[in-house]
């Protein structure tokens, strides 16, 4: 099934397959490169890789909005049901939660995670199997050599991976992650939004996959 895949700036992107619509760290609000309103967003699923607020996001008004499922780190699903959410899909590395459209995993990444000084878990990378193709979300994270297995495990049509240095991986470390988990497609995430973040993307050059560096609210057809 044609799966469509929309870049919606900083880490946040919407992945479409028929009646399904799964959103990964939806910051919409104060997101300086957002290409829409969270009040524009209609998912049907939302999966968080980490609790920071660039990622978290306008995950509370747009579930109490839509009703859609949240997957996230058991301890983010606990902040987000004393927030008044219901459908929460707790989770952690390693673990994979079986979906009507096929499955959500959840990868180590090698970050932090927390909101206001409170602790929210192990960050994570997300894993989204659906309409017949894998995505893999890096979230932030550095490098790490266990991307080879991921890679391995996944095997990922498309990899979305951080490369705005300074809180994640930069361009070059990035690149050694795409040829070790060999996506068909890389897609540079976590860059250009703020100054603190790089926007020469220059030496994320992996070889033997394809960069595709969307602007926010460009899509790619899977
Ligand atoms: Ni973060
Ligand atoms: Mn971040």
């Amino acid at each position: 099934m044609t799966v469509k895949l929309t870049f919606l700036g900083h880490s946040a992107c919407l992945i479409e397959s028929g009646d399904h619509a799964v959103a990964i760290d939806p910051f919409l609000t104060g997101n300086p490169v957002a290409s829409c309103a969270a009040d524009d967003l209609n998912p049907t699923h939302i999966a968080l890789t980490h609790g920071h607020d660039d990622h978290l996001g306008d995950t509370v008004p747009i579930a109490k909005r839509t009703g859609a499922t949240v997957y996230a780190a058991f301890e983010i699903c606990n902040f987000l049901g004393e927030q008044g959410l219901e459908n929460l899909e707790p989770g952690n590395p390693g673990g994979k939660i079986t979906t009507d459209f096929g499955f959500i995993a959840f990868t180590q990444a090698f970050h932090s995670s927390s909101s206001g000084g409170r602790y929210l878990g192990m960050p994570c990378g997300v894993i989204v199997n659906i309409g017949g193709h894998t995505i893999y979300h890096a979230g932030d994270t550095a490098l790490f050599g266990d991307m080879k297995l991921i890679g391995e495990l996944y095997t990922p049509d498309v990899a979305l991976l951080p490369v705005g240095d300074r809180f994640t991986m930069g361009p070059d470390h990035a690149r050694h992650a795409a040829e070790m988990i060999k996506p068909k497609i890389a897609i540079p995430i976590h860059h250009s939004t703020w100054p603190l973040l790089t926007s020469d993307l220059g030496e994320f050059k992996p070889a033997g996959v394809e960069v595709c560096a969307l602007e926010p609210g460009a899509s790619i057809e899977l």
